[in-house]
């Protein structure tokens, strides 16, 4: 069974067996939660051709095509300033970070597919408006201090989101979030350094990096979602071992992270009313402003409809190589077929 292909999670208590042929449906429903359940209650995996109830594979399928969605979109505001990086070492930097990004869009696609929807559907229904994606990639970009910003604050907000998604019950999401954390630990060093040179840099650089920081902070804060007690699906993405922690804790543990490393950078977060709780034991910021947040997610962002319109373009623009690939492969499986005959 692709349940028992695991590594790192022990423990993983036996499928229901082929034994099952021929029982009714309701009875194959009732073995397959009860499985489900001892998954879930071993904190372990569950596999693509494993039971599972309706809610959790909507719930996945949702939340892992948003995901992909955003590593794609999130492409544009740096692809932006690819052409008009410093330097040839900043710029081969930025590239290799924007194609890490695409990559972690294919591997997303790849895992959300196993959840029973094609990438051709998911990409229509981005390009149709229909799928959301990550807020935070409806800011613009405005100077060179906004790639260190993006890596710093909008990378590292990932890194804090996505090192517990390592462990999701679902196996292909799973997996795909183990290499993509690993790459974007360098693209938060990458941003680190170019904030940290422009901090040591003229007055004038030092200020577009602060002001960069500025605009980035309150949109990075909010990647997390919502306040706790705004977010009804979050209970049950930690029942399902989807989510490992809430909005409200990753967001402390972020600002706690970015509190030590402004202090290096020279830099200064905006916002006065960051502060260790000593009864809580939580770092606690001001207050985000949540209706911007909801603008920008229903498509009313400064750059929504700049966004969309660029993915439109490439997707249209990259017909061919789609159509070149098919019908590439569809000359092979004719090949094979006549080997075989
Ligand atoms: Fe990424
Ligand atoms: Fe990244």
């Amino acid at each position: 069974m692709a349940a028992q292909n695991l590594q790192s999670v022990p423990d993983q208590p036996a499928a229901p067996q082929e034994a099952n042929a021929g029982q009714g449906q309701g009875q194959l429903e009732a073995d397959g939660q009860a499985y489900f359940d001892r998954v879930m209650a071993d904190d372990s995996r569950i596999e693509p051709k494993d039971w599972m109830p309706a809610a959790y594979r909507k719930t996945l399928l949702r939340q892992i095509s948003q995901h992909a969605h955003s590593e794609i979109i999130g492409m544009q505001p740096e692809a932006n300033w690819i052409s008009r990086a410093p330097s040839l070492k900043r710029k081969a930097i930025l590239m290799a970070k924007v194609q890490d990004e695409a990559g972690h869009g294919l591997y997303l696609y790849s895992a959300a597919e196993t959840l029973g929807q094609s990438r051709d559907q998911m990409m229509d229904d981005l390009i149709a408006g229909k799928a959301r994606y990550s807020s935070i990639f409806n800011y613009p970009a405005l100077t060179w201090a906004d790639m260190g910003a993006i890596g710093w604050l909008v990378d590292g907000a990932a890194i804090c989101n996505q090192v517990p998604l390592c462990r999701a019950s679902y196996g292909p999401y799973g997996r795909a979030m183990v290499r993509i954390c690993k790459e974007e630990s360098f693209h938060q060093r990458q941003g680190f350094e170019i904030l940290l040179e422009l901090s040591n840099g003229t007055p004038a650089q030092k200020q577009m990096a602060q002001d960069a920081v500025n605009r980035w902070y309150a949109p990075a804060l909010m990647m997390f979602g919502p306040p706790d007690d705004d977010s009804p699906n979050s209970k049950q993405s930690m029942a399902w071992n989807i989510k490992r922690f809430s909005n409200d804790e990753l967001r402390s543990r972020f600002v706690g992270m970015m509190v030590e490393q402004v202090r290096v950078l020279g830099l200064t977060l905006p916002d006065s009313e960051v502060r260790f709780n000593e009864d809580t034991r939580k770092w606690e910021h001001g207050p985000l402003d949540w209706n911007e947040f909801k603008e920008v997610l229903a498509g009313r962002g400064p750059c929504n409809s700049q966004r969309l319109e660029r993915r439109r373009q490439a997707h249209d623009d990259g017909a061919w190589v789609r159509e070149a690939a098919a019908s590439y492969a569809a000359k092979q499986v004719n090949k094979q077929k006549e080997y075989a005959a």
